[in-house]
Formats: C-alpha cells, sequence, structure tokens
C-alpha cells in the first residue's frame, strides 16, 4: 500500500525554555525527529513531508540530512495540529493512498505499531493508549468498536476526563478524505485553534468506520520538557542496550555504555563498561572496545581493540585487527590492517599504512594554526617514541624513525631518520656539577 507520512513539528516547544526548536533537541544524538522520521521510514513512505515552523530554516536543514527526498512545508502560524497537517495538502495533491500523521516530538513509535495502522481497515485508525496517569492527553471515547470522538483534555467533563484510553496523537486515513475532512474543522473549543481531534467525530457524522489501534503507553511519550527530554534519552538507552544484546554483543556493564540512533555494532564485539558512542560508529563484528572510550563518526573493523581510554574522532577508520591503546586520538586517518598505535598519541589526517607501529607519544602535526596537513605513513613503518611529525611529511614503507626525532621532511622507504640534537657526554661531569650545587645550597642556608 503507498503511504505519505505527515510530520508536525511546527511548534516552538514553550516549556523547553530553549533557543532551539524542540524537535531538533537531541535523543541518542540525533534530533527527535530523525527518530519520529526513522520510524515512519520503515513503513517505506512515497512521500515523507515534514511541516516546520518556529526556526523552520534549522528544521528543514536536519529533515533533508536525515532524508533528502523528504518534503518541508512551512506551517507561518501555529493555528493548530489539524491547521498543520493542511499545510501537507499541495504536498500530496493527486496522491491517493493513506496518509500517517506522526508528531515531530514523540520519537519512539515502534514499526510495528505504524505497519498496524496502516494495514488497519477502517476509514480512519487512531493511534491510543491506556495511560497510567491520562493527565493532559486528549480521551478516546468509544462506542463499542468505534471511536466516536476525542475530547481534548481542555473540553472534556469530569466523566470524561475519568476516561483512561488517551490519544497518542498519530492517525491514518486516506490521503483525500484526510484533507477533506481537515477543511471541516472549526475552532470553537477551550483553545482557539484548529484540532486534529476533531476528525473521529466529523467521519462519523458521515457515517464513516473510525477504529483505534491501541499501543503500549512508552511509545507515545511525548516530550515537553527538559525533564521529559532526559526520560526520553533514558528510555532511548534502555531500548538500545537490549537491541545490542539481543544482536549478540557483549556489554559488560550495559547501564554504562552511552548509544546513538545510527549506532551499529557487530555480533561477539565485546564492549567494556564506561563506552559513549557517538553519532556515526560502526563496529563489526568480533572487536574489542574497552573501557572508558569515546567514539564518534569512525568504523572500527573486525579483531581491532581499541582504549581502554581511546578516543576515535570523526573519519577514524580502523582496518582488521588494528590495536588502538589508551590516550591515543584518531581522527580523520585511516589504520591500515594489524597497524598498532598503543598509548598516549595524537594521530590526525594521516593515512597509515598495514602493520605500522607508532611509538608513545607521537604526534602527527597536522594544524599550522591556518590550514590542515597530511602526514602519509607507509606500510610496516616503525615511528619511534615521541616523533613529532610535521606535516605535510610521509614516511615510507619499512622506514624508521628515532625517538623524540622532529621529523620536518620525507623519509624514504627503508630509511632511518634521526631528527633530535646529538648525545654529548662529559666524564665525571655529573659529579663536578653535583658537588658545584650542594656547595652553593649550604651557603645559602647558613646565610638565612
Ligand atoms: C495533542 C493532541 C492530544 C494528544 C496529545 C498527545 C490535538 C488537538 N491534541 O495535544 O489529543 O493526547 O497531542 O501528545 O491534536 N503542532 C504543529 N502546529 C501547530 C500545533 C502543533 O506543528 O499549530 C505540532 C507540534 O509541534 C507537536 C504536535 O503538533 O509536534 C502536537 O502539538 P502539541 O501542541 O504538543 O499538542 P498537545 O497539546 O500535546
Ligand atoms: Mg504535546
Amino acid at each position: 500500500m503507498s503511504v505519505a507520512l505527515i510530520i508536525l513539528a511546527a511548534g516552538k516547544g514553550t516549556r523547553m525554555n530553549s533557543d532551539l526548536p524542540k524537535v531538533l533537541h537531541p535523543i541518542g544524538g540525533a534530533p527527535m525527529l530523525h527518530h519520529a522520521m526513522q520510524a515512519g521510514a520503515s513503513l517505506e513512505p512515497e512521500h515523507t513531508v515534514v511541516v516546520a515552523g518556529f526556526g523552520s530554516d534549522a528544521v528543514t536543514r536536519a529533515a533533508l540530512a536525515y532524508d533528502f527526498e523528504a518534503q518541508v512545508v512551512v506551517q507561518d502560524e501555529q493555528l493548530g495540529t489539524a491547521h498543520a497537517a493542511a499545510q501537507a495538502r499541495d504536498a500530496l495533491a493527486g496522491f491517493e493512498g493513506r496518509a500517517i500523521v506522526l508528531f515531530g516530538d514523540t520519537p519512539f513509535v515502534r514499526p510495528e505499531t505504524l505497519e498496524a495502522l496502516m494495514n488497519a481497515t477502517a476509514d480512519i485508525t487512531v493511534l491510543g493508549f491506556e495511560a497510567a496517569d491520562p493527565a493532559r492527553y486528549g480521551r478516546l471515547v468509544m462506542d463499542g468498536d468505534q471511536l466516536q470522538r476525542i475530547v481534548e483534555f481542555k473540553d472534556a467533563t469530569e466523566a470524561e476526563r475519568a476516561i483512561s484510553l488517551c490519544n497518542s496523537g498519530v492517525l491514518a486515513a486516506p490521503a483525500p478524505l484526510l484533507f477533506e475532512l481537515i477543511a471541516e474543522v472549526g475552532k470553537d473549543n477551550a483553545q482557539g485553534e484548529y484540532y486534529l481531534t476533531d476528525l473521529p467525530a466529523l467521519a462519523r457524522a458521515r457515517g464513516l468506520d473510525v477504529s483505534v489501534v491501541r499501543c503500549d503507553e512508552a511509545e507515545t511519550l511525548g516530550i515537553n520538557s527538559r525533564a521529559q527530554l532526559a526520560s526520553a534519552e533514558a528510555q532511548f538507552q534502555a531500548t538500545a542496550r537490549a537491541d545490542l544484546l539481543e544482536d549478540g554483543v557483549t556489554l559488560a556493564a550495559p547501564d554504562t555504555v552511552f548509544l546513538s540512533l545510527d549506532t551499529l555494532v557487530g555480533r561477539d564485539t565485546l564492549v567494556e563498561p564506561n563506552v559513549v558512542f557517538g553519532p556515526g560508529v560502526t563496529v563489526e563484528s568480533g572487536a574489542t572496545i574497552r573501557a572508558f572510550s569515546h567514539l564518534e563518526g569512525c568504523h572500527v573493523s573486525r579483531g581491532a581493540i581499541v582504549g581502554p581510554y581511546a578516543r576515535l574522532r570523526p573519519g577514524a577508520e580502523l582496518a582488521e585487527d588494528v590495536r588502538v591503546g589508551n590516550f591515543v586520538e584518531v581522527k580523520n586517518a585511516t589504520l591500515g590492517t594489524g597497524a598498532k598505535a598503543n598509548h598516549l598519541s595524537s594521530i590526525g589526517d594521516a593515512p597509515i599504512g598495514e602493520a605500522s607501529n607508532i611509538g608513545a607519544g607521537t604526534i602527527t602535526c597536522n594544524y599550522d594554526g591556518v590550514m590542515k596537513h597530511h602526514t602519509e605513513i607507509g606500510a610496516r613503518a616503525f615511528i619511534g617514541s615521541n616523533t613529532m611529525l610535521i606535516a605535510p611529511v610521509s614516511i615510507g614503507d619499512e622506514a624508521m624513525t628515532g625517538s623524540g626525532s622532529v621529523i620536518t621532511s620525507d623519509v624514504e622507504s627503508g630509511a632511518l631518520a634521526l631528527a633530535r640534537a646529538p648525545q654529548v657526554e662529559k666524564p665525571g661531569m655529573a659529579r663536578k656539577l653535583f658537588d658545584i650545587l650542594k656547595a652553593k645550597k649550604a651557603k645559602q642556608s647558613r646565610g638565612s
């Protein structure tokens, strides 16, 4: 069946107390909006229309970053959810399939639930849930199997407020019917807004079928405040950790591992405690990410061992069996198969060949204060401890640098480069120096 998503994301989110539009606040390293788009994407929609309003430029950029084919329409004034959905009318002109309305601030609706909505046969289907505390949600007034109407909390009587079956905000209807009914919505209600929730009653008045699909309350968590954002983050992390465990990843202390919406970790990888996966991380099967490592925008191949205390920044690509040890930072650099940087290094803008060894304290000095430059290191090279590689510079295959070298020009394949002051040795001089210094100290303490 062909589906169009309409994602409402125009609201300011006043209770967030923020300059950032609500739907751009991150959960699992990705804007809330991406979560709703990802859930919807599982239906392989023909159209995805995002309704932006407050901060529409930023919301447009975020929507297109997730799906460059998404259509963004702007609702200039936020006159209510029906008015918001109406903004998608032109974008969906001629589309005869099913429209599903989602909220950009309701990130956890599961794909299975959306599938149930897509496959429902009633004219309109609303996603409802039994609320432990119905609070200010709209209430679903049922008549047998039929949803008679939705009443907003502010318009509800005491008896209606006692209903615990609530409106998630998500609904599905054939697109032409959706827009036809929206055109009939008025704003004679407590908030003077065009409510999307008027649709069921309008449909029933025409003798149409209106059904409810029920989901778990956790799926409908709407975010209106920073406190709800924090609980949403916790809920996201709990689900993402459980999914990884299910996928055959070992998390030694799941509660201390933090994941992003797009984190991918292969089977039989071990993740030790206190590891953070920022956005854009993929780890193949059978890798080990040791404790206290921080990864972002990087790829780790099979058999690689990262950390403890390693930092992989965007563009770090580790081939199979690479070792990146404690206090090593890697950015925009590829480490070839079996390459090792085991301690205290900063490696940036550097392709490094297979089986090369980067000694402790090595730095690829890639930034001259204005521009970034590359350091190329060949295969099976040996970079001595505390080598400063002043980029742009290249080190050939099987070349070696002496510890403490400051390398400013290219080193050819197979060569040993020593770039440090030669050692000078003066026999007996240390003893003499000690005697002079001790005499000086004794004189000072007599004087004081
Ligand atoms: C809405 C429902 C309520 C439901 C609740 C679930 C209506 C009238 N009420 O109430 O029944 O229980 O969600 O969370 O639909 N938006 C726009 N433009 C607007 C107004 C809203 O884009 O003019 C967007 C918001 O950005 C948000 C979504 O629509 O993503 C919901 O709006 P919100 O004001 O949060 O509605 P609620 O009062 O929560
Ligand atoms: Mg809301």
